[in-house]
């Protein structure tokens, strides 16, 4: 299967254990971690939490599967710096129905790039895997994050009261959605051509 595309500045390629130390350091920041119900954590809390999923997806590539689950690491087209994760989940007992995920570097906020994130995978679960929806959730207090999903085009579904414990106190969890068919053919086909398989 293919692991690498690009699309503006970023590439996204499948996670790897060499991308590990990166993704942990990135997940070890308060600042990082302050809309998020896990962490800051430590390396092998990270490397726990990553590694199955790495070794899942590497099996279903030596097997000639596609794989069930989805994580990419995105870096800078150009320079190959690392900018953050995202990935596609899937749905127990849904198939074509997947939870997204995306966390960026602080360094790299602010530039376009969490919307970029969204939007592949976005790409990803439409075009290349053919499913047909896609699941969100944040902190409702998360401005950035709520407003990547609805620039992505994703609808505000409902809130969940006090869901999260975090931080000493309960978060409402505010959840999203995207079916493929919100997105008319037009829409459909700007988002194909926003990335290339390379
Ligand atoms: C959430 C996150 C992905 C946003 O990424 P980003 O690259 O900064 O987002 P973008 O630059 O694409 O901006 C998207 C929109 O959010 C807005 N935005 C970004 N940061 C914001 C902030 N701190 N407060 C309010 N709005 C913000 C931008 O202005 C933009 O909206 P606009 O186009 O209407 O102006 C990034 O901050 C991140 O990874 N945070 C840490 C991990 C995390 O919280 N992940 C999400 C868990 S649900």
């Amino acid at each position: 299967m293919q692991q690498i595309w690009t699309g503006g500045d970023l590439t996204f390629s499948y996670c790897t254990v060499q991308d590990l130390p990166e993704i942990s350091r990135m997940l070890a920041k308060e600042s990082v971690c302050r809309w998020m119900f896990f962490g800051p954590n430590t390396a092998e809390v990270t490397r726990s939490y990553f590694l199955p999923l790495i070794e899942g997806m590497e099996a279903a590539f030596r097997e000639g599967r596609t794989p069930d689950c989805h994580v990419f690491t995105a870096r800078i087209r150009h320079s190959g710096e690392f900018v953050g994760q995202c990935a596609l989940l899937p749905v127990d007992f849904s198939p074509g129905s997947y939870l997204i995920g995306y966390q960026l570097d602080d360094p790299h906020w602010r530039k376009g790039y969490g919307t970029l994130c969204c939007r592949f995978l976005v790409y990803f679960a439409f075009v290349v895997l053919d499913g047909h929806r896609l699941n969100g959730d944040t902190v409702a207090d998360h401005a950035a994050s709520r407003r990547v999903m609805e620039k992505c085009g994703f609808v505000p579904e409902g809130c969940q009261r006090g869901y999260w414990h975090a931080r000493g106190g309960d978060h409402d969890r505010v959840l999203y959605g995207l079916l493929k068919s919100d997105l008319s053919t037009e829409d459909l086909s700007a988002i194909a051509g926003a990335f290339t398989a390379s």
